[in-house]
């Protein structure tokens, strides 16, 4: 088997971790040690406010989604509570794929009941009765502890038609995806569930009105259902008070590249950018770092007091997304890593509309030729070659048109990190 995911958490065992706390700690096979170490006091509590109450503080707490695109929780959780139209679902979107994230893997390989617990709070705040746990396929040790911990806690009456004796009937059903980035888009993920073609839905209509099999969904990403936990047990006002008014709580992080201790790190919203790579230790001489995955942007390795929330990285014109920091030292290809990003893009679309079908394939073209080009001799004295000012614009041309007409995110962002490659990094200059 491979290494444990623990190794990947350097914080391991701090005091002070709100997500983390249990990991590399508590055996993650035990609902008795789960239990030993706060699990299920979150779950009581629940019960304890009720549905409205449960709803009242995901919502007071600020809460938001913790897949990269920041929607309030309480504002989706409400939304699907309120729909007449039932039954209601619970889907747990943990098809994590964007390049260079790795959270929800190490959440749900080292404290898979978390998730069960906290997948069994949003049931009894929307509604819902049945849970999708929609797995990435190539994480096949989440899926053995995953499928170990559902059936401890069925055969312990924390799922299952009484849960924890309270009248509440809640079951979670784990589905494999099969290898397409595409089917982590929610509309494509309940297509896929559904067992049809993994191609995304337009929105709105939202899931919180028509989501699996049409009905009200409630979709969230494995990180913001755990975050529910220390939210019902300090209250939404202590866990509002961790981060910035606009990012509250905490936020994991997955470092990766140039440094010395790759891995989660979990901070409150509002670090920098310098204070978490202080916490990894950068190797080398940092030139660059792409901030949330593929679909991210790159910044310059000295804009290092960036602070690491929604609205600071926005400011600073680039994203959060899923919390990837990808340090890049001085060595690092960047024409390479660019074409890569685009052959990703390429492959992964799902060639249901034009502007990505198309764009996908005409921008790893034009990288192909940048970076055929770079280091060859240029023919008017500068580095940049007629050829290369003509490749450029024609990205921002097809990027424009992908950012603007595409159904979904894919095609949306697809050309976010070329353009912050060649805007901020000045590459090919
Ligand atoms: P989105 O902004 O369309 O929606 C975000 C969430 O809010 C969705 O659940 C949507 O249903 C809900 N929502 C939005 N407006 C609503 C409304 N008016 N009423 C009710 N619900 C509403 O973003 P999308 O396309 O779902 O996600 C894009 C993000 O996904 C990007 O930021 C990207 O970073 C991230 N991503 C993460 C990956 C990962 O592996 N974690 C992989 C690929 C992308
Ligand atoms: Fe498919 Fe791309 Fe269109 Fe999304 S933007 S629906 S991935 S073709």
């Amino acid at each position: 088997e491979e290494p444990d995911a623990a190794l990947a958490v350097p914080q391991a065992g701090d005091p002070q971790l709100k997500l983390l706390s249990r990991i590399g700690v508590a055996d993650p096979g035990s609902l008795d040690s789960y239990r030993a170490n706060g699990g299920y006091r979150a779950l009581r509590r629940a019960f304890a406010l009720g549905p409205a109450g449960v709803l009242r503080e995901v919502t007071d707490s600020g809460l938001v989604g913790r897949g990269g695109a920041a929607f309030p929780t309480g504002r989706k959780w409400q939304a699907t509570a309120s729909q007449p139209d039932h039954p209601h679902y619970v889907v747990c979107n943990a098809d994590e794929s964007e390049p260079g994230t790795f959270k929800d893997r190490v959440l749900m390989e080292g404290d898979p009941f978390a998730l069960i617990e906290s997948m069994t709070i949003a049931g009894y705040a929307t509604g819902a009765h049945k849970g999708f746990l929609y797995l990435r396929g190539e994480y096949p040790r989440a899926l053995r502890r995953l499928t170990d911990a559902i059936a401890q806690a069925r055969a312990r009456g924390l799922l299952g038609d009484d849960v924890l004796g309270q009248g509440y009937a809640f079951d979670i059903e784990i589905r494999r995806g099969a290898g397409a980035y595409i089917c982590g888009e929610e509309t494509a993920l309940f297509n896929s569930l559904e067992g049809n073609r993994g191609e995304p839905r337009s929105k709105p209509p939202f899931p919180v009105e028509k989501g699996l099999f049409g009905k009200p969904t409630a979709a969230n990403n494995v990180e913001t259902l755990v975050n529910v936990l220390p939210v019902l047990e300090m209250g939404a006002e202590a866990y509002a008070a961790i981060g910035t008014g606009k990012s509250t709580g905490p936020k994991l992080f997955c470092v990766a590249g140039s440094v010395e201790r790759p891995g989660i790190y979990e901070l409150p919203f509002g670090a920098t950018l310098g204070d978490l790579l202080n916490l990894a230790g950068v190797t080398g001489d940092l030139r660059a770092v792409l901030l949330g995955g593929a679909a991210g942007g790159f910044v310059r390795g000295d804009e290092l007091d960036i602070p690491l929330t929604f609205e600071g990285t926005r400011e600073a014109g680039t994203t959060l997304g899923s919390g990837v920091v990808l340090a890049l030292d001085s060595s690092v290809p960047l024409p390479r890593i660019l074409l890569r990003i685009a052959e990703f893009f390429r492959d992964e679309s799902c060639g249901q509309c034009v502007p990505c079908r198309i764009g996908t394939v005409r921008q790893e073209e034009a990288l192909h030729r940048l970076a055929a080009r770079v280091g060859a001799p240029s023919t008017n004295g500068s580095n940049a070659t007629a050829g290369t000012a003509e490749d450029i614009a024609l990205l921002r041309e097809v990027g424009e048109a992908m950012r603007d007409a595409s159904i979904c995110g894919l095609g949306q962002t697809a050309w976010n990190a070329v353009e912050s490659a060649i805007d901020r990094l000045g590459a090919y200059a």
